[in-house]
């Protein structure tokens, strides 16, 4: 089983349409648990569900096992666990360790080939969570000057969290979004960060498409349709480059 985590700070910088792409790719593969861990609960919308109101992913914090939080998606191989609308992180302390613990205790690698996890736009306990389990952390990012700075951030604090939990540091690769190569910032901004971390970090970039954003409206993923829509041609692209690296 390979855990991968989409994450990024920063706010709208595609992480939940990277998730929820890339967890429908995979399921094509073999079977996938998604898990959004952002109580404004979009992952699930774009995958046909709802967030929960006392049943999502944030009542492992409460005591809940994580295979009681598990819904069916529209596709067969794919598996959500909702987020929790509401859940307040700032309630409930430190809440390090449940998830990976969750992982351990539940042989969760038994049941899935691949987990991917959609993450809130803080560094908080969720977003601890969600690294302890990391194999692969995947950086969405809008190439301009503070997506550029946001990038940089985000590395650091994979770095620091791994090295404070003593553990190995996952796989990091950059994946810049929303990109229209006609726009010299938008080159430059990606030049940057090349530059800053390493070409090998880098995949392929997704262009911009307004269908990446419809499909969240229907709840009804458009990856079945590549042949309708660049990005998902790109978001096809990005996920045989990870599986090349995972
Ligand atoms: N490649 C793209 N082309 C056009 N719009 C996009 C693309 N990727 C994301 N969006 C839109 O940008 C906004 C932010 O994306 P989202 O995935 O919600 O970001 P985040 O989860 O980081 O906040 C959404 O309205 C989404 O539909
Ligand atoms: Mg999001």
């Amino acid at each position: 089983m390979k855990t991968i985590v989409v994450s990024n700070r920063k706010g709208g910088s595609a992480k939940t349409t990277t998730a929820v792409n890339l967890a429908c790719e995979l399921a094509k593969r073999g079977s996938v648990l998604l898990i959004d861990l952002d109580t404004q609960a979009h992952a699930s919308m774009g995958v046909g569900c709802m967030g929960s109101l006392d049943n999502g992913v944030h009542s492992i914090f409460f005591g809940k096992t994580l295979s009681e939080t598990f819904v069916p998606t529209v596709f067969e191989q794919l598996t959500l666990s909702p987020a929790t609308e509401f859940f307040d992180v700032y309630e409930n302390g430190d809440l390090r360790g449940v998830l990976r613990s969750r992982f351990f205790n539940e042989m969760i690698h038994e049941f899935f080939d691949y987990v991917v996890i959609d993450t809130p736009p803080t560094f908080d306990s969720l977003l601890k969570n969600a690294l302890e389990v990391a194999d692969a952390v995947v950086i969405p990012f809008v190439p301009h000057h503070l997506g550029v700075v946001a990038v940089g951030q985000m590395v650091r604090a994979i770095y620091q969290n791994a090295s404070y939990n003593g553990q190995r540091t996952p796989n990091v690769g950059i994946l810049p979004v929303m990109v229209n190569t006609h726009i010299p910032e938008h080159r430059d901004a990606i030049a940057k960060v090349k530059i800053q971390f390493g070409e090998e970090k880098f995949f392929s970039p997704i262009g911009i498409d307004v269908k990446l954003s419809n499909q969240f409206e229907g709840g009804n993923p458009i990856i079945d349709h590549p042949e309708r829509s660049r990005g998902i041609k790109d978001y096809h692209r990005f996920v045989e480059e990870l599986l090349n690296r995972i």
